[in-house]
């Protein structure tokens, strides 16, 4: 393939900014030329928007990074709107576009660093919202045999920060693009989430889809640092659930333990909450640490190596498993 490129940083392609090369480099702009690719090319490190990404080594494989573009729109019945979107487009300029469009049902999702085919494999949420509430099906190549698949929703079994791609189809499909059922009219607004509501009461404006992603914008970048200005990832980490019984035990000790009731035996726990009780919030620790205003979001604050960030994971995990007897599973994807 003439259009292959050789060492390559990776910097500008992962939100944590770290610097790591690619032996070789390919960036694709269509299904066709990433079928072409898949031709000769099986043994690949597919890279979206690199915004769940941990990057502790130099990448032998050939890097492929996905950038097709491109939107559908398909009304079906009265108020609703099917959009098939290409996995390479930004995740938070499509949700600006649904928005100008005026199709409701992704604006709680503003502001979420990544791109569109990367929001099915972690079922992306926020703000009581999970993508998955409105994905109607995910199309995907097959690395092996370069065939088009067309998984519909039911299949991606997706749950909390979950779905089959992080899984059994984990390194066996790249998503070529997403379907979306939004509304068009009469939307059902989420704003549940009490951070959204103080922000509406204060600006004393009716909910619609425009003014719930402002708010969105205004919580996250009150609290989240923009990877643009500190190397981040999002959560670094799940909330843990627990069960009922170990609940009961924590709460003896911890009367002021935040939680979320998941199911009759299962309890949520804000994993930020964890971190900051042992200590680590807003804490450094070389060029790395966890962030003063979001203690679950571990930061670069430049020059951080891959290797840096997760020893500062583990040593969180495991002072977490020490004082609480809670195992936090790590969001991210460490490579
Ligand atoms: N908390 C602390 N200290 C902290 C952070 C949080 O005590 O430093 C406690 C507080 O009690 C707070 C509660 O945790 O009320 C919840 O915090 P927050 O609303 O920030 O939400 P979260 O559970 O920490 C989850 C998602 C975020 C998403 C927010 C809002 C996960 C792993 N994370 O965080 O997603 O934006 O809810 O819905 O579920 C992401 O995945 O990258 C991400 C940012």
């Amino acid at each position: 393939m003439s259009n292959i490129q050789y060492q390559i940083s990776l910097k500008p392609y992962n939100t944590f900014g770290i610097e790591v090369f690619a032996d070789r480099f390919i960036a694709i702009h269509s299904e066709k030329e990433l079928s072409k690719v898949l031709e000769s090319e099986k043994d690949i490190f597919v890279l979206g928007g690199g915004s769940n990404l941990l990057l502790t080594q130099n990448i032998e494989k050939l890097v492929v990074l996905i950038r097709n573009k491109g939107k559908k729109i398909t009304p079906v019945g009265k108020n609703k709107v099917l959009v098939t979107c290409e996995a390479g487009e930004d995740w938070h300029q499509f949700v600006l576009w649904c928005i100008e469009n005026n199709f409701g049902g992704l604006e709680n999702l503003s502001l979420i660093p990544g791109n569109v085919g990367s929001c099915p494999i972690q079922n992306i949420g926020a703000y009581g919202v999970e993508v998955k509430d409105t994905i109607t099906q995910v199309e995907a190549l097959e690395i092996a045999t370069g065939k088009a698949h067309v998984f519909q929703k039911e299949a991606c079994n997706f749950g909390y920060r979950n779905s089959n791609f992080k899984h059994e189809w984990k390194g066996k499909y790249i998503i070529t693009r997403v379907t979306f059922a939004l509304t068009s009219d009469n939307h059902r607004l989420n704003t549940f989430y009490g951070a959204i509501q103080d922000v509406l009461k204060r600006k004393g404006v009716l909910p619609c889809i425009k003014e719930i992603s402002d708010a969105v914008i205004e919580i996250r970048n009150s609290k989240l640092p923009n990877p643009s200005d500190i190397g981040n990832s999002g959560s670094f980490f799940k909330n843990p659930v627990i069960s009922k019984k170990d609940f009961s035990a924590l709460i003896q000790k911890h009367k002021d333990i935040p939680h979320y009731v998941v199911s009759e035996n299962q309890i949520k726990i804000p994993a930020g909450w964890l971190i900051e009780q042992c200590g680590f919030k807003g804490k450094r620790i070389g060029n790395t640490g966890s962030h003063e205003k979001q203690a679950l979001v571990l930061v670069n604050y430049g020059g951080a190596t891959g290797t840096e960030i997760l020893d500062l994971a583990k040593n969180i995990q495991t002072t977490v498993a020490t004082t609480f007897s809670i195992q936090l599973e790590m969001e991210v994807n460490a490579i």
